[in-house]
């Protein structure tokens, strides 16, 4: 990947997991020199750990670097956004600055509204295995907003996975979706490697076994585009053991509580920062015209 073309620095305020991960990606991938990059955490301690870690300058008063800032990153809980854009706009956030946020319910609306509706802003959902290089991030820009931003927003996070374009109506479904999703899948993880101790192998075996499956079976989706029902059936012989499995789980009504379960964190995620899009979502769910 090529090095981003910025006049000035990155900036991520919240050095916390997503904003280190968001940073070690642009690192590790070149996109931008450490020298170039800076995160603001609330304490010195965290400071302290991220310069060592990431070889970056770090501040808990990062209004120095404002004003050679191009690109902010807010990676803080989304109840704490306002005040800091609210401290950003109070010392002399320029109006050029693109804001990127990657906070859960969080609108655009909203983030327009707390810069004075003159920074260029992106709204984005990553999730945590950014980590490995492997994350699924969804971006939507303001109107303020133009294609070189979204290009921008798109190679950082690209650093780190996948990365989308959606409406922003989609975001707490996305959320919902891949915003939560590992979280589902290490629950799922966890249950069949239960399945494999209980009957005999070794816990370490277990989640082996459980991890290439799940990895395999992913790519297997990825890489045929095939639906997932049709691979399913490739697997099940008659009167063989993976039907009986299946219809095991149908009895527990596993399809359902997924579905479910993905339908409840959106709703959720709608509460988080004051969106309305979500019950958007559901409503547009339930009567798709
Ligand atoms: N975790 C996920 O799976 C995930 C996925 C998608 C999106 N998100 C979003 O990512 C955001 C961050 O989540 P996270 O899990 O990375 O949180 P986190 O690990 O708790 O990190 C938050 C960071 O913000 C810093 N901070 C707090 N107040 C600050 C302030 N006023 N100025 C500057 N820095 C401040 C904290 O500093 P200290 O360490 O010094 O306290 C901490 O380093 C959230 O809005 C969340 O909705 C998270």
């Amino acid at each position: 990947m090529s090095e981003l073309v910025i006049a000035g620095k990155l900036g991520v305020v919240g050095a916390g997991v997503m904003g280190r991960t968001i940073i070690q990606g642009a690192i590790k991938s070149c996109l931008l020199p450490p020298q170039k990059i800076w995160a603001a955490a609330r304490t010195q301690r965290t400071c302290d750990q991220v310069r060592q870690e990431l070889g970056i300058d770090t501040f808990t008063d990062y209004t120095v670097q404002l004003a050679e800032t191009s690109i902010i990153i807010l990676c803080v809980k989304p109840y704490k956004v306002e005040g800091v854009l609210e401290h950003l706009k109070d010392n002399g956030l320029s109006p050029d600055t693109l804001i990127i946020s990657i906070a859960a319910g969080v609108s655009l609306a909203t983030l327009e509204s707390l810069t004075g509706g003159q920074n260029p802003v992106i709204r984005a959902m990553p999730n945590t295995p950014c980590v490995v290089g492997r994350g699924m991030t969804v971006v939507c820009g303001s109107a303020q907003t133009k294609p070189q931003h979204l290009e921008l927003t798109k190679n950082l996070f690209s650093a780190v996975g996948t990365c989308l374009e959606l409406e922003e109506t989609h975001f707490d479904a996305v959320t919902g979706l891949s915003g939560s999703g590992p979280a589902y899948f290490y629950l799922m993880m966890e249950s069949l490697a239960d399945g494999g101790v209980r009957v005999g192998l070794p816990r370490d075996v277990a989640v082996k076994l459980v991890t290439q499956t799940a990895l395999g079976a992913a790519a297997m989706v990825q890489q045929s585009g095939r639906h997932p029902a049709s691979l399913r059936d490739d697997v099940t012989t008659p009167a063989g053991c993976t039907i009986a499995a299946l219809l095991t789980m149908e009895d527990g009504k596993i399809r359902s509580v997924l579905a479910r379960a993905v339908e409840e964190a959106t709703r959720t995620a709608s509460h988080l920062g004051g969106s309305a899009s979500s019950e958007k979502t559901l409503a547009t769910a339930a009567h798709p015209d």
